[in-house]
């Protein structure tokens, strides 16, 4: 299986399976002499770990990171990157694998398992193996190095929307995101979601959800025209996440509703020399590279597939049969999506900085 490797300059290769011994990652092309401690990666990987409230798995991971390579103590005395290989790894804890006989030789239908034995002819069944989105951990991990590389930039994700229920953007207050469960940016809507997520959980039933990453104080410039445009990366880094089925930049799918003058960013002078932005249906980027206003994407994720009502499938044989998918899940796959969407965001910027640099220098942006 080859593909287990994102990013051009800043470049990250995951490894592992939901229920192996360990997963982990290797950052190659991290510049050195950034200051990194083990409890800044852990802080971002705590916001996605499982078991944190009834709303998510119920596996217990403490997600403890290792820094086992890259750095070392500067003259200071401060432990940071060397520029060599960084590896990162979590011991997987608490796997259940009895749990997941059934998909053992049957198909659930919705996820990978038929088309990793269609293509593979072979696959680790337990808890989803390569599949799992247990995987993400480690693209949390890395995002939290690449967000050091980005010094001065800020990431934030939210949950705006579950499965019907949208939050009311008039309500939005970032300081809302880490006070309830759901990453929700408006108390009243998370409050609402609390009772619609339980009903949906007790029925073992799931339900999909939209997530919105933004990203403040990117400099106008990062980016590349045609075939390595900013957006197109973020497109990609985004659909790579499990159960994303659609991503948005800006205004995104409606901006095919707006005319012209509506959809025009128009722009004035700053006070301070620099462009003023009057709109952003761009979500920042313009021809691929980066404007200097807030880049805004967001993406939306499928109901988790693994849910305890019988669905009818085929076995390996082309058996008919049904499923009933037992282990622990989550019912909205949305809400841990959050913090595995911030660091998507931060590693494809992290790689545009570097290769920003690599080509125009540190002018410019
Ligand atoms: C944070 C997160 C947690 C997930 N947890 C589950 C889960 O508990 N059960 C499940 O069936 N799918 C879960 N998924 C989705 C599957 O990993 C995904 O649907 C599967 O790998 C098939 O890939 P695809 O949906 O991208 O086609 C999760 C996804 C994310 C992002």
């Amino acid at each position: 299986m080859s593909h287990n490797t994102f990013g051009h300059l800043f470049r990250v290769t995951t490894w592992g399976e939901s229920h192996g011994p360990s997963i982990g990652c290797v950052i190659d092309g991290c510049p050195p002499g950034i200051a990194i401690e083990a409890h800044e990666i852990q802080a971002f990987l705590d916001k996605r770990k499982p078991g944190g409230s009834r709303f998510v798995t119920q596996r217990r991971e403490p997600d403890t990171v290792e820094i086992l390579s890259g750095v070392f103590q500067d003259d200071s005395g401060r432990q940071v990157t060397t520029g060599t290989p960084i590896s990162l790894l979590i011991q997987n804890q608490d796997h259940r694998s009895k749990d997941y006989g059934a998909i053992k030789d049957a198909f659930r239908p919705g996820h990978a398992d038929f088309t990793y034995i269609a293509k593979y002819g072979i696959r680790d069944h337990r808890g989803g193996g390569r599949s799992s989105a247990r995987e993400t951990a480690m693209r949390v991990a890395a995002g939290a190095v690449a967000r050091k590389v980005l010094e001065g930039v800020t990431i934030r994700g939210a949950l705006v929307q579950m499965g019907p229920h949208r939050v009311d953007r008039s309500r939005w207050d970032w300081r809302t995101v880490d006070e309830n469960p759901f990453f929700c940016p408006d108390a009243e809507t998370a409050h609402h979601w609390e009772g619609y997520l339980d009903d949906i959980r007790k029925a073992g039933s799931s339900i999909g959800a939209v997530i919105e990453v933004v990203a403040n104080c990117v400099p106008a410039g990062l980016g590349a025209p045609i075939y390595g445009k900013l957006d197109q990366d973020l497109a990609s880094a985004m659909m790579s996440i499990n159960a994303v089925k659609a991503v948005e930049i800006g205004a995104g799918m409606a901006a095919a509703e707006l005319t012209g003058e509506e959809n025009a960013d128009e722009i004035r002078s700053g006070n301070d020399g620099r462009p003023a932005f009057l709109s952003n249906h761009a979500g920042g980027i313009l021809g691929g590279i980066s404007t200097g206003q807030e880049i805004v994407c967001r993406f939306a994720v499928k109901p988790t597939s693994s849910i305890l009502t019988p669905r009818r499938t085929i076995d390996r044989a082309g058996n008919e049969t049904e499923i009933v998918t037992k282990g622990r899940h989550d019912p909205c796959v949305g809400i841990r999506a959050v913090p595995v969407g911030e660091a998507m965001m931060a590693l494809v910027l992290a790689d545009h900085l570097l290769r920003h640099r690599g080509q125009i220098g540190t002018s410019g942006a």
